[in-house]
């Protein structure tokens, strides 16, 4: 009998997405004040870091997004759609009730033979629970390789009468393909979820015979979000570390779910982390939910920031509550 191969899984390409559209702060201002709601460049900088955001216009949903993101991911990973057998897309914003918004890409992307494909749903921390639900199918030997995508259009869902909500998110898709190596490249993941909190963040709708019942916009109490977000945050960071046998010194690059800047400087100062080692994009994608994270990641990997064998962790928390993290060797 032979001893079957460790298998591991690895990522093999990365790629993401924005709408051409392009707001910035003074633009968002703008826009709010044709409607008697007062904001500014000054207040959105100083509290969030937020520079500018993408938005979709009326004829992008958030398939198109990923399909362009899967695009240049599997580019990136020299495979064709023929190669993937595993689909998931982590979304808060799907094109339809039904069918999952990984089966719309699957059709719009060719891919034919059958793969299984589906959505999963835990807001910003969603590209960090696809992920590790697809390093655990391709360890299992379930998939050899997986599309794991990030992909959103928050603007459909935001209250641009609430003025303490709408500024901070944007639209974006993030993907990778996650291949099956004979050498380690996720280490460890950690997930968690606690329902008791989900009224902070919230889209309190849904459809019911025909009709919206309840509020489809996104509702949030910002601060109580920011106080859970930071400590949940290291304490995701240390047990993923801990699982893997690693240390905060191991990290290369901390890739964090980009909400605010001031919650990404306080998880990094938590770890001892320069800020030179996070990577930041919330400047000029705003918070991009399930995306955000993907994005980042493309980004530090297409300036030659990220280089292979380099230690990322990868962190998220959202709506739920959820959170998360995944130690990887890249
Ligand atoms: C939303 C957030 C930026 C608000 O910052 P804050 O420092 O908590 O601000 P507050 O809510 O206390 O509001 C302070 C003041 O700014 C005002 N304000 C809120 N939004 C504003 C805006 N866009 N422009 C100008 N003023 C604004 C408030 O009305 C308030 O005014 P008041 O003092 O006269 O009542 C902050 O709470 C936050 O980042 N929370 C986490 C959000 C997040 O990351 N969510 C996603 C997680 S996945």
């Amino acid at each position: 009998m032979t001893t079957p191969t460790p298998r591991h899984s690895r990522i093999s390409g990365t790629g993401s997405a924005l709408p051409p559209h392009r707001l910035s702060n003074a633009d968002l201002v703008a826009r709010l004040a044709a409607d008697g709601i007062e904001s500014s460049d000054d207040w959105i900088v100083e509290r969030t870091g937020i520079r500018a955001r993408h938005f979709v216009d009326d004829t992008q949903n958030a398939s198109d997004l990923a399909v362009e993101a899967a695009q240049r991911a599997l580019e990136a990973a020299q495979l064709t759609g023929a190669d993937i057998d595993l689909i998931i897309v982590a979304t808060s914003t799907p094109d339809m009730v039904f069918p999952s918004t990984a089966t719309i890409v699957q059709r719009k992307l060719g891919i034919q033979h059958g793969c299984p494909a589906f959505d999963v749903q835990a807001v910003c921390s969603g590209f960090v629970y696809a992920l590790t639900v697809a390093d655990a199918m391709v360890r299992a030997g379930s998939a050899r390789n997986a599309l794991v995508i990030g992909a959103e259009v928050f603007s459909r869902i935001l209250d641009f009468k609430d003025r303490t909500t709408c500024v901070l998110f944007g639209d974006g898709a993030g993907a990778v393909v996650l291949s099956a190596s004979d050498t380690p490249g996720i280490l460890a993941t950690d997930l968690h979820a606690d329902g008791r909190h989900l009224d902070i963040l919230c889209v309190p709708g849904t459809v019911s015979g025909g009709r919206i019942s309840g509020v489809p916009l996104l509702r949030m109490d910002g601060q109580a979000v920011f106080k859970l977000a930071v400590g949940v945050l290291e304490k995701t960071a240390r047990a993923s570390l801990e699982k893997a046998g690693r240390t905060e010194a191991d990290i290369d690059w901390l890739i964090p779910h980009q909400a605010n800047i001031r919650i990404m400087q306080g998880t990094a100062r938590k770890l001892k982390l320069p800020l030179e080692k996070v990577i930041v994009t919330v400047d000029q994608h705003g918070n991009t939910s399930a995306a955000s994270i993907p994005l980042a990641l493309d980004a530090g990997v297409r300036d030659s920031r990220i280089r292979r064998g380099e230690t990322l962790l990868l962190e998220g928390v959202g709506g739920g509550f959820t959170w998360g993290s995944v130690l990887l060797d890249f």
